[in-house]
């Protein structure tokens, strides 16, 4: 046997300190996760759970999208490519990106992992530790975590629902010495709002005046009931300092496939290489291969779920309309309704949490609290109505009873 090990002096006082660093427990979260786990757990019990509170289309991928990437599985694509993506996927990702309207060759496409993993790139890549980014409030919460990992500070701004979510003046109003970087995102999360032309014309105008970079997310690009979605990237000289992100995941029903990509300056794509590199190194050559089937096939599957979307998010908002106690605008884009619960608040003494906990844990629906999108999002829920008609008929009905149940509680 070997000599008795003297202590680790440094090991001991790792021992003594929390699990992990302050910038981990510092992360943000979304929360649609921890109640996807809670709805399981109300579901195992028995009961019925009507899941509106994830971001999902709530279809199968169409069918010649998964033969595309079930062939190239059997043909043997399951090796290492290239970092930033095939250049077949490439070609076809900036034809279409081209088609609306914005500079693009294929040498500015990088493919990733879902788009999710293009937030912390572009945030790293584009920020230094303390300069400021402007974040929607509500908004995804993980532009604003990953700001704060890299070293720099969110700073909010309003959005609201409708075909004009966003005012650029009230940007303009926290733009300062050390803001560095915009993040856009229309369609919006949580609101299902867009961006009204002028508004995007004074964005571009702001962006320019204060030498700013753009970080648009448009993942719910495609998915428009009511006016128009433009690019700030489609604005003169805006291409040259914007990262458009967009993903496969809602436009085609492939959320677990993870396949996003993004289309940036050409000098800003060999440094997200290398983020790429240290990270997941590449995207599966299959996955690529069912993203190419997804663009250059037939894109009725796409007008299908915006029809389809439609339907369900009219039966939505006609049901919550009719609640005593919620008051919703009619979203107009994406597939989220973001009802004012404020009145229900009021009258039970709940806090928002409180109210969706019940909402799930009494009468089967879940759903997320608005606070999980920021401070901004209090007093609201955020519904997907990307599920079954039926499903919304029985949600609609528990929400009236979760509404009459907590305005008898005053
Ligand atoms: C605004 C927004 N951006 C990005 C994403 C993530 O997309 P992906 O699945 O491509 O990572 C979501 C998912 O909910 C989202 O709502």
């Amino acid at each position: 046997m070997g000599a008795t090990r003297t202590a680790d002096p440094d090991r001991s006082r790792h021992a003594s300190q929390p699990s992990a660093t302050e910038r981990v427990r510092a992360l943000g979260t979304e929360t649609a996760f921890a109640v996807a786990a809670a709805a399981r757990r109300v579901a195992e019990s028995g009961r019925d759970v009507v899941l509106l509170h994830i971001g999902e289309p709530g279809i199968p991928t169409p069918p010649h999208i998964v033969e595309a990437g079930v062939r190239a599985l059997r043909d043997g694509l399951t090796g290492y490519v290239a970092p930033v993506g095939i250049p077949e996927l490439r070609g076809a990702i900036a034809d279409t990106v081209r088609a609306r309207g914005i500079p693009c060759a294929a040498e500015n496409v990088v493919v990733t992992s879902g788009a999710k993993p293009l937030m912390l790139y572009t945030l790293l890549a584009l920020t230094e530790p303390g300069d400021e980014v402007l974040v929607p409030d509500p908004g995804f919460p993980i532009y604003e975590s990953v700001a704060r990992l890299g070293g720099a500070r969110p700073v909010p701004y309003a959005v609201r629902t409708g075909a004009d979510g966003l005012s650029a003046s009230e940007v303009a109003a926290g733009i300062g010495p050390r803001t560095r970087l915009l993040v856009l995102n229309a369609p919006h999360n949580p609101t299902g709002s867009l961006i009204a032309p002028a508004e995007l014309d004074a964005l571009a105008d702001l962006v320019l005046e204060h030498d700013l970079r753009v970080l648009s997310d448009e993942v719910y690009g495609r998915l428009i009931f009511a006016g128009r979605h433009e690019s700030i990237a489609s604005r003169p000289g805006l291409a040259e300092r914007t990262v458009l992100v967009d993903s496969f995941s809602k436009t085609y029903a492939m959320t677990g496939w993870r396949l996003g990509f993004a289309v940036m300056p050409a000098p800003l794509v060999e440094h997200v290489s290398t983020l790429i590199i240290n990270n997941t190194s590449c995207a599966p050559p299959f996955v690529q291969h069912a993203g190419i089937a997804a663009l250059t096939g037939s894109q009725h599957c796409v007008g299908d779920l915006v029809a389809r979307l439609r339907g369900t998010r009219d039966a939505l908002v006609r049901g919550l309309a009719s609640i005593d106690g919620v008051r919703i605008a009619e979203p107009v884009a994406a597939f989220y309704a973001f009802p004012d619960i404020a009145p229900l608040l009021e009258r039970s003494g709940l806090t928002v949490n409180q109210a969706a906990d019940a909402l799930l844990e009494r009468h089967g629906v879940a759903t997320l609290a608005g606070t999980g999108f920021g401070a901004g999002g209090d007093g609201h829920l955020r519904l997907s109505y990307a599920t079954a008609p039926e499903r919304i008929t029985l949600a609609v009905s528990r929400l009236t009873d979760w509404a009459a149940d907590l305005s008898s509680r005053s």
